[in-house]
């Protein structure tokens, strides 16, 4: 191949070259058709594959053969903790993506999230680097299966959207190196992503995409990475920066292709002597390079891809399923009986809204999307009564994506703004009020006399649970794409439009609300107490309503398990109460390591939800937790550490489990947060069923980052080894040494 690259180099012309390295579309790069180089076609999104648009204009050529199978989003692919889902859906993904004509799928998204305002937490995975480059690993490899290149973004330290081109990340080494870095890392180099995003914002002085400590420094030189990487959209701000760092396409949003930096203005200085056309040559390595692992050049047989197909939606219907986390199930309450079902009232916007076509750049144009309100529907059939009020009044953007798209303007308003507050006008408070009054009412009303049809005005003629009207109580509400949007933070963590009131209200009437909340990030939760059945759904894909309404009747027992916290409200959060965010000109990430549950477990904070929370329908126990040094003659020079356990379904019913490995340093001088993921497994047992699971574990899970000495190591001494079904409820733990020669004793 390398030879093949240099053949083809020898022969283009700078202007060809120049033509390889810039768009020239919103979304593509010019070919050299004499030599048979094709031009690079990419797409959004994480989601699927993004419509249509215009060569140069963010003009929706709107035909009706762009509708694709919408995904489930990242939070939710984490959500499983699946790596054989996550392989499957980048499947999906990737196959759709080359179906669609496509060489680069422009996902996954792993940043961190490192605040729950972040307006595109939605498009990531987690807080946790090692759960964020597992999923993203399998997710990646998936994607390339399919003769389409992944493209993970965005290269780094891409945390908020206020000021989002502009913005620099004020971050220590240790906090990169720990937290911000490791996904990306594993994305390339075991992932083997043959594409990178850079990002908006700045570090250390330079704007990511013309960073040379981080383009040429980390991921070239240290990482190895020899793939494509590209600007994202309107992300280059100089000509000799950009060309003297390791990127190799400029991307922007406007029409004017020929004036982008790496385009005329950079020949010119080519021409002019002052940059060398060596850094051009090595650009164009990296998307030939790029181009033959796709078998887009040299006549090699392609995959041809395909989208919309059955075993695509029912790929995305699996990993729907596996997302829905059971927060709360006090008394019980779920599973519901399908049979026992007669009148069901459903109540909030969310069940009755399409969310794909929504959110920024991970918009699609989803050839169909269940809703919670038809999953429940269809599930339940003609033999039960469904009621549907809204309850509450939501922004209206459920209109097919217009002509008139944000992303041409990005540019001017890109930096991003905090999304709007909750319109306070009297007007709309008093139709909020209305709705919530019908819904309360209705919730609250009891049967008369003779049964069917009795209005809700006959409230109160019977008392006792069985006498209400409505035998079932479901509440679909959370959030839509005007909050989890790209562009924007939100202002705080409180759910919109008078939620939290009509939710308090309804479980004062009917504490046996079911409780579902849809969102792309945590919300506050005032009302916790009182709702003892709460179900969390991420934006889920075309399938969503469908697995809602199987998790909700029992149907699929629900094994999803937060990849984040849930923390009572944003204040709580390091990167607020310690750190800055979103900051100004520049945003001091003085929380360091500390992010997430690394936060909220080490200092104790009380959360709504821990990291790895969810319930199941059936009982898992784990015992017999046995660490041992690995004698493998192979793994001598390496550190190995073997931990098993056994995971015994305890219940009635089959089921998954999370089973989640914690390390933690006892006694160290260092400031380590008590404990870290460091390796999972999801299992399915059948009632009664149990097995041995084991983890292996490298010198990797006991190391940290010291700066002073600009590398990972890891301190002798005691180590904790905990395993449990969140980061808070650990199960079985056990200590392991570590001496200076690696050579840890087996103690138990
Ligand atoms: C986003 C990227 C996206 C690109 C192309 C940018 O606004 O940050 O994630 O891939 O646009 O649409």
């Amino acid at each position: 191949m390398e030879t093949k690259i240099e053949k083809l180099l020898k022969e283009l012309t700078l202007d060809e070259k120049i033509g390889m390295i810039h768009g020239d579309g919103l979304f593509r790069t010019k070919a050299v058709e004499r030599l048979g180089i094709p031009a690079l076609k990419m797409s959004d999104g994480p989601m699927g594959v993004r419509q249509e648009f215009e060569n140069d204009a963010w003009k929706a050529v709107g035909n009706s053969d762009d509708y694709v199978t919408y995904l489930p989003c990242n939070s939710a692919i984490a959500s499983t903790w699946n790596r054989g889902l996550a392989y499957e859906a980048g499947k999906v993904l990737g196959e759709e993506a080359r179906g669609r004509g496509k060489d680069v799928i422009l996902a996954p998204g792993i940043n961190i999230k490192r605040s729950p305002l972040c307006g595109r937490n939605f498009e990531y995975m987690s807080e946790d680097p090692y759960l964020t480059g597992e999923m993203a690993v399998s997710l990646i490899k998936g994607v390339q299966t399919a003769d389409t290149a992944a493209c993970v973004k965005h290269f780094a330290v891409n945390n908020q959207e206020t000021e989002r081109l502009w913005v620099e990340a004020e971050v220590s080494e240790q906090a990169l190196r720990e937290i911000y870095l490791p996904a990306f890392e594993k994305a390339v180099r075991e992932g083997g992503s043959f594409s990178l995003m850079g990002a908006y914002n700045r570090l250390r002085g330079e704007h990511c995409c013309e960073s040379k400590a981080l383009l040429n420094g980390i991921l070239r030189k240290e990482w190895g990475y020899d793939g494509m990487v590209v600007s994202d959209w309107g992300a280059v701000h100089k000509t000799k920066e950009a060309a003297e760092s390791a990127l190799d396409i400029e991307m922007s949003v406007t029409d004017n292709f020929d004036d982008y930096f790496m385009a005329e203005p950079l020949k010119k200085a080519v021409e002019a002597g002052e940059i060398s056309e060596t850094l051009i040559d090595e650009k164009v390595r990296n998307i030939l390079r790029l181009m033959f692992r796709l078998h887009m050049v040299g006549g090699e047989e392609r995959k041809a891809g395909s989208y919309n197909t059955p075993e695509h939606r029912q790929c995305v219907l699996e990993a729907a399923r596996e997302a829905v986390v059971l927060l709360k199930n006090e008394q019980k309450r779920l599973p519901l009986c399908r049979n026992d079902i007669k009148r069901v009232l459903v109540i909030g916007d969310n069940a009755d809204r399409l969310h794909s076509c929504g959110g920024g750049s991970a918009e699609i144009k989803a050839l169909y999307e269940i809703t919670p309100l038809m999953g429940i529907k269809k599930l339940l059939g003609g033999n039960a009564d469904v009621t549907y009020v809204k309850g509450y009044e939501a922004d209206d953007i459920s209109e097919p994506c217009s002509d008139v798209n944000w992303q041409a303007e990005s540019l001017e308003n890109g930096g991003g703004t905090v999304a709007r507050q909750e319109a306070g006008d009297t007007e709309l408070l008093e139709m909020q009020k209305n709705l919530r009054e019908e819904a309360v009412r209705l919730a609250a009303a009891r049967k008369g006399a003779g049964d069917k049809g009795v209005s809700a005005d006959a409230a109160g003629a019977v008392d006792g649970k069985e006498a209400f009207l409505y035998d079932t109580v479901i509440f679909v509400g959370g959030q839509n794409h005007l909050q989890d949007l790209e562009g924007h933070d939100r202002p705080d963590m409180k759910l919109p439009y008078v939620q939290d009131l009509l939710i308090e209200n309804l479980l004062e009437v009917r504490p046996d609300m079911v409780t579902v909340l849809m969102s792309g990030s945590p919300v506050e939760m005032p009302w916790l107490e009182a709702a003892g059945t709460l179900v969390w759904q991420w934006y889920a894909g075309m399938e969503g309503g469908t697995a809602l309404a199987e998790v909700l009747f029992g149907i699929v027992n629900p094994s999803g398990r937060l990849p984040e916290t849930f923390p009572a409200c944003h204040t709580d959060c390091p990167a607020h109460c310690i750190g800055e965010f979103p900051g100004g000109e520049k945003v001091w990430y003085r929380e360091g390591i500390f992010v997430g549950y690394r936060y909220y477990s080490t200092r104790k904070v009380p959360v709504l939800f821990p990291f790895g929370h969810g319930l199941s329908y059936t009982e898992f126990t784990f015992s017999n937790l046995q660490v041992r040094q690995c004698t493998d003659s192979d793994r001598e020079k390496e550190l190995s550490v073997q931990v098993s356990l056994d995971v015994a379904n305890t219940g009635s019913r089959a089921g998954k489990e999370v089973i989640q490995l914690y390390v933690g340093k006892e006694g160290t001088q260092k400031e380590r947060p008590v404990r870290e993921l460091r390796a999972f497994e999801k299992v399915e047992l059948a009632a009664g069923e149990s097995r041995k699971v084991t983890f292996h574990l490298g010198r990797e899970a006991f190391a940290y980052y010291e700066e002073s000495e600009g590398a990972f190591r890891a301190e002798p001494g005691e180590y904790r080894i905990s395993v449990g079904k969140s980061v808070d409820d650990i199960c079985v733990y056990a200590s392991y040494f570590l001496n200076t020669l690696t050579s840890g004793k087996e103690i138990q």
